[in-house]
């Protein structure tokens, strides 16, 4: 949902194209954020003006403008000092155009450029305050409003700071945004700042850095050189800082990051970087902690694969492995969840479970709701957080609520834990990314530790959400003596997961020839019912955002009641029935099909030669234990959304209108 990146450098010259590279680069890292639109701005070669360079489309359309846009022979000479900011844009306020992208201008005279992520609700009054006083807009962004209240500010209070002009535009904004913001008037220097959109300071230097923490200076302090504090402000003389929307922007420079909290204002000037808030409340840290990131860079490479979405489903049997990795000991059968251990006991008492998320992240609280009532005996509400924060739903101190999200940063999610958080409830996080606002606003959690996912849709970040609630049932139910049996079944189900996985990825090529038979019809049907409901669901989600055919996830139950009148000799319907306690039911509904004409694609247990007879198509799957059943069975779905895509020609990584981290309600 829009991907911000700017690039400082302070006594390590670079050449404005090697700067310009280096934000092109960092824009393509960000660009499964949004990508519509992106663009840049850099010094001029007299460094006083600002040249800006913006694009309609991808980062590659960018990257060609800026190949033929600087030619000239100074923009290789190197410069000591440089600031560059780039921003890759997921459109919410006016079309995606030229004109609608970042950064966004000030005035004629580009005195000030801002790139943001996020939305400013009150922009439309702001407007009118500055139309009012002869600011004409050009764009139809929220945006724009930012640039210009700065530029206000600036020409009515000459004696402020840059980042004091940034501040007092911040206090009269309302909405979620993350901003970076470059100025003419300020040369060396940058502001960043954020509220409820992901922000972060990559720090770069040549020798360690002397500390771990930055002070955070309050109100109108500047940041003193002769400060005889615990903390000094990061004063580093040959220093590259980044701003970016989230780390894998930043990975190929630095490890060491600060995650800005919101309403922090960072600001750099001649190298020194100092972190602002406007008020102190009590329960405010006196410094931000640099932290080191553990990602690799090869995380967020294709490597062989043509996507990176290919890459994540083939991934997958790492990366359950990985979610497992230090807490589930198949040994002595134990499991240990060190984000939450020390609240089991609050969680044991509660009055319900309450599971929150979106999209993918929602189906995951889907796939798991059944185990998680028979393992914890609690009531378990799935909850669509849009759908949760419209209901005003009544929350109860004793609740317990999961928030569940890969990015950690989507705004719905987010909202519903601030009001769950507000009403008194344990907040517990299930996040893929450290750092994120739902992992930081969290009493505690799990982090499922996927590794980085960068495709929009969402594949192996699905199955490791789904683990670790299962992990979370079975370390609830550790004591309840009647359900060891069931336990054990599942830990040794655990254990074999990962090589039936890889069983199930060399069914590839045969859901290849599937997809052929498939991808030039306009819908496809999904049905399922029990634990592979949910994979009825996120088939249909696969399918629909990548391939944009139109497909529906149908509870087989539901069948007679209205969705049977779909069914012909035409209609594309796959099924999934499986050896569980609900096979009969899907075999009723796999019979209603058939005697429809219906000609369904069936997902069977490996060897049932009874269910295969009802289809000449079927996809064979290992057989495991029925709560994980769904983790097989949603492989193949997204392969078939994945080679179906791929032949009606789409986008497989950057489906249209969408964004990997809907950062925006
Ligand atoms: C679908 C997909 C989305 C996300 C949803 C929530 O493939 O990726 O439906 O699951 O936008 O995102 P997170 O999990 O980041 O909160």
């Amino acid at each position: 949902m829009c991907g911000i990146f700017a690039y400082l450098n302070y006594l390590t010259p670079k050449s404005r194209l090697e700067v310009l590279d280096l934000l092109v680069t960092g824009l393509k890292r960000l660009e499964y954020r949004g990508y519509d639109s992106t663009g840049v701005a850099i010094d001029s070669p007299d460094s006083k003006n600002i040249v800006m360079v913006k694009r309609m489309g991808k980062v590659k359309v960018l990257e060609d403008a800026i190949q033929e846009h600087f030619t000239g022979g100074e923009y290789s000479e190197p410069v000591a000092t440089h600031i560059g900011i780039a921003h890759t844009r997921w459109a919410t306020h006016g079309e995606p155009c030229e004109r609608n992208s970042h950064p966004q201008r000030s005035d004629e005279g580009n005195g000030f450029v801002v790139v943001h992520n996020g939305i400013i609700t009150n922009y439309n009054d702001v407007k009118t305050f500055l139309r009012k006083r002869g600011y004409e807009f050009e764009s139809e962004t929220d945006t724009e409003v930012f640039a210009k209240l700065v530029h206000h500010l600036w020409k009515t209070h000459p004696t402020y700071s840059f980042r004091e002009l940034v501040e007092q535009a911040i206090l009269q904004l309302e909405g979620a945004f993350a901003v970076a913001v470059k100025s003419k008037h300020f040369p060396g220097e940058c502001v960043a700042a954020r509220r409820s959109s992901p922000l972060l300071v990559g720090i770069k230097t040549k020798t360690r850095l002397a500390t771990d923490h930055i002070p955070i200076l309050y109100g109108k302090v500047l940041p003193r050189s002769d400060s005889t504090s615990e903390f000094m402000p990061l004063e580093e003389k040959e220093v590259e800082y980044f701003f970016a929307s989230d780390a894998s922007a930043v990975i190929e420079h630095t490890n060491r990051v600060i995650y800005l909290e919101d309403d922090d204002v960072a600001a750099v000037r001649d190298g020194t970087l100092s972190i602002h808030r406007l008020k102190k409340s009590l329960d405010d840290p006196h410094a931000r902690e640099i932290t080191t990131l553990k990602m690799e860079i090869q995380q967020i490479m294709k490597g062989n694969y043509d996507y990176f979405m290919q890459k994540e489903i083939f991934e997958q049997p790492d990366s359950v492995v990985n979610t497992m990795r230090g807490r589930v000991r198949f040994d002595g059968n134990a499991i240990v969840l060190g984000g939450i251990k020390d609240y089991i006991p609050e969680i044991k008492r509660c009055r319900r479970l309450m599971l929150i998320g979106c999209g993918t992240s929602y189906h995951s609280a889907v796939a798991t709701r059944q185990l998680l009532e028979e393992l914890t005996e609690l009531p378990v509400m799935v909850e669509l957080a849009s759908d949760f924060l419209d209901r005003n739903t009544p929350i109860f101190r004793d609740d317990v609520c999961f928030f569940i999200s890969q990015s950690g940063e989507t705004a719905d999610t987010l909202m519903a834990l601030r009001y769950c958080k507000q009403r008194g409830a344990l907040i517990v996080g299930i996040t893929n990314t450290v750092g994120s606002s739902i992992c930081r606003e969290s009493h505690c959690g799990v982090h499922i530790n996927a590794g980085p996912e960068i495709g929009v849709a969402s594949t192996k970040a699905y199955t490791s959400q789904f683990i670790s609630l299962v992990m979370f049932a079975l370390v609830m139910s550790e004591d309840r003596l009647s359900l060891q049996q069931r336990r054990l079944e599942i830990l040794q189900a655990l254990s074999n997961l990962a090589d039936q996985i890889r069983k199930v990825l060399k069914l590839d090529s045969k859901v290849q020839e599937l997809a052929k038979d498939l991808y030039q019809h306009k819908s496809l049907l999904i049905m399922g019912r029990g634990y592979n409901f949910a994979t009825c669901l996120e088939g249909a989600l696969k399918v629909k955002e990548l391939t944009y055919m139109h497909s529906e996830g149908i509870m087989a139950g539901e069948l007679k009641h209205g969705p049977l009148a779909l069914v012909d000799d035409s209609m594309p319907v796959l099924m999934i029935v499986l050896r569980d306690p609900v096979y009969v039911k899907c075999m009723n509904a796999l019979q209603q099909v058939t005697s429809r004409k219906g000609c369904p694609i069936i997902i069977c247990e490996e060897g049932d030669e009874e269910t295969k007879a009802f289809s000449s198509r079927s996809l064979e799957i290992p057989r495991t234990v029925d709560c994980l059943q769904g983790i097989l069975t949603v492989i193949p779905m997204q392969l078939l959304s994945y080679h179906i895509a791929v032949l009606r020609g789409c986008d497989v990584d950057c489906p249209r209108n969408l964004a990997k981290s809907v950062t925006v309600e």
